[in-house]
């Protein structure tokens, strides 16, 4: 398996996007700048910030102090209700985000929520597409999209190439992942360790995990990275963050990914997409 995924896209050259990314959501200022100075240190090129999670600075900041080429890393970022609408408006949103992050362009550039209330997330889908004509952005898609939302922005003519939701082994979310898959989405998992919490407890994680000698958080990622899925599981320890990454190397045998699977619990994601946004 290799290192990145290609991003289906409106861009003449191909983007790829490493399939560990770091979450950096509740992290700000100097914990931030250390999670991701410290993920970039041990290899991650990949990072995950938002509008929303008001460390956009702390994320550039350590990018800037990384020495890595701004080529070497792949930055997504969201941006929030008030700047869905028209080109100048999204364009404004990028700018704005470039700006706190201290870049000038952005990898991926994702739609935070669909918040339908508005009706202006196809808007803003097709605006995205066009930024990315202009070089502001290399690539775009959306979050928390479920499938009637994808099916508009389908409607529209436009295939975002990631639509980033909540996964995990408990929250598997097979008839957005199917929409997904069927549309050439990419399914980015987010919470992908199901938040540290329970799945990292569930027999079927823990069994393979003591036959390869990993940890349990290593089988769940290996398991979204086996189905296909980016993931960008945060941790601000080191030893943890090092771990996350580590999942490129051993590989899940079919039936170990059955007995995965089998632990979905059929609930939707944390919070709905067509109550909740910002
Ligand atoms: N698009 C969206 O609407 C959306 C929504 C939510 C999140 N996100 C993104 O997704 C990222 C990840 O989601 P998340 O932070 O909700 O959940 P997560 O990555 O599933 O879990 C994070 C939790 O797991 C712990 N953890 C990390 N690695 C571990 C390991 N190897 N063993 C045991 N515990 C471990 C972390 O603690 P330690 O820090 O102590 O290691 C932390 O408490 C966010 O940071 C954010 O970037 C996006």
């Amino acid at each position: 398996m290799s290192d990145n995924a290609v991003l289906n896209g409106t861009s003449v050259t191909e983007v790829q996007i490493p399939r560990i990314g770091l979450g950096t959501s509740p992290l700000t200022g100097g914990q931030c700048r250390e999670a991701v100075g410290q993920a970039l240190d041990s290899g991650y090129r990949h990072i995950d910030t938002a509008e929303n999670y008001a460390n956009e600075d702390a994320v550039g900041q350590a990018v800037a102090e990384s020495g890595l080429r701004r080529s070497e890393v792949f930055v997504t970022t969201k941006f929030n209700r008030d700047s869905h609408g028209d080109v100048a408006t999204v364009r404004s949103a990028a700018e704005r985000a470039l700006q706190r992050l201290g870049l000038d362009y952005l990898d991926l550039l994702l739609v935070h929520w669909p918040n339908p209330d508005q009706d202006r997330y196809v808007r803003s889908c097709e605006s995205l597409a066009a930024l990315v004509e202009t070089g502001l952005v290399r690539s775009w898609g959306v979050s928390n999209f479920k499938p009637h939302h994808l099916e508009k922005v389908l409607e529209a003519g436009l295939v975002p190439p990631v639509n980033q939701i909540q996964v995990d082994p408990h929250h598997a979310q097979r008839s957005i992942e199917r929409a997904n898959t069927g549309a050439g989405v990419l399914t980015a998992a987010y919470s992908p360790l199901g938040r540290g919490g329970a799945v990292l407890e569930d027999p079927a994680v823990r069994g393979p995990a003591e036959r390869l000698n990993r940890t349990p958080a290593q089988i769940v990622l290996r398991w979204h990275l086996q189905q296909g899925r980016v993931a960008i599981p945060r941790s601000g320890d080191p030893t943890r963050e090092r771990q996350n990454l580590d999942v490129l190397s051993f590989e899940l045998s079919a039936d170990e990914m059955t007995a995965v699977d089998a632990v979905d619990t059929g609930a939707g994601a944390r919070l709905d997409a067509d109550e909740f946004g910002h």
